[in-house]
């Protein structure tokens, strides 16, 4: 396995892989590699020849008070990490490579609509950050198939539409959160909760599958169900940024058409920021 820092050679390394015959993987990711990570560059290694991860905490998809200082860089112990498990290339580029000219002046990719509302709303830019990083690096590894963790569901709504819109040659696939055994989704982030926090957490699962089974079960009456448990998150030191039901499919309000429903959340658990997500199919 190799790692790379700049544009120049993972080009020159893909086409020697493509002169090959190989099919090209790419597993974006912003680094502190955990088991969610893992499992889509297994998934990459499944259905392709040569697997790509990136590994570049991106600037432009941070508000000006967020983590990007204190956003964990472990890239010895993640290089170890993608060598156990068979990649074939690391892509570490540092930001002069990615964004030469600096950000402001930086061309960007914007997904109106699907961006909008729940994490779009209290981050704002965000997605035009992502989608901004992940169409460059597109554009750079080229690959056949990219792989991305249903956690950030958005995200990858986001990231999908981008792909439709722009046309770009790229098969888009994502994979099923990775889970603590107690329910916690495994995220990055995870790092910053102090023990007392870490035991309240996994309430923000607990509390998207009770939604999930009480519109499973018939209830209709949304609003109360999700006043409810934002309640319960509340009371037990949660800060929720929204609890909502959509439809799966275009992320919209859900209607009486949807055929399966996603409920996300975010919120605040001391100075961390938990997100998650369940789909369901509701009761007819
Ligand atoms: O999900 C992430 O880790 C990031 O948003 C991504 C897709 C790597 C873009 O920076």
């Amino acid at each position: 396995m190799h790692t790379l820092h700049t544009i120049a050679q993972v080009r020159a390394a893909v086409a020697r892989a493509r002169e090959e015959g190989k099919r090209i993987g790419l597993v974006p990711t912003m680094g502190n590699l955990h088991a969610g990570h893992i499992a889509l560059v297994e998934k990459a290694l499944q259905r392709t020849d040569y697997v790509v991860v990136s590994i570049f905490v991106n600037p432009l998809q941070f508000g000006p008070s967020e983590d990007l200082d204190a956003y964990p860089r472990t890239l010895a112990e993640d290089q170890s990490k993608l060598l156990d498990v068979g990649a074939q290339l690391v892509f570490a580029p540092n930001v002069g490579e990615m964004y030469p000219e600096g950000m402001a002046g930086h061309t960007r990719v914007s997904v109106p609509v699907v961006s909008e509302g729940l994490c779009g709303a209290s981050r704002p830019g965000h997605f035009e950050g992502v989608a901004t990083v992940v169409s460059k690096l597109l554009n750079i590894v080229q690959p056949d198939l990219a792989i991305f963790g249903e956690k950030d569901y958005q995200q990858l709504a986001v990231i999908r539409k981008m792909v439709l819109d722009l046309c770009l040659p790229v098969q888009i696939m994502g994979e099923p959160t990775v889970r603590a055994d107690d329910g916690l989704a495994l995220s990055s982030r995870n790092g910053y909760l102090t023990p007392a926090e870490r035991q309240v957490a996994p309430l923000l699962y607990q509390t998207l599958q009770a939604i999930a089974a009480e519109v499973s079960a018939g209830r209709r009456d949304y609003a109360q169900i999700i006043e409810e448990a934002r309640g319960r998150l509340t009371e037990a030191g949660l800060r929720p940024d929204y609890l909502d039901l959509r439809d799966a499919h275009t992320l919209q309000p859900v209607s009486a058409q949807a055929e399966e429903l996603v409920v996300l959340a975010a919120a605040f658990l001391g100075r961390t920021r938990l997100i998650d997500n369940l789909r369901f199919i509701p009761a007819l």
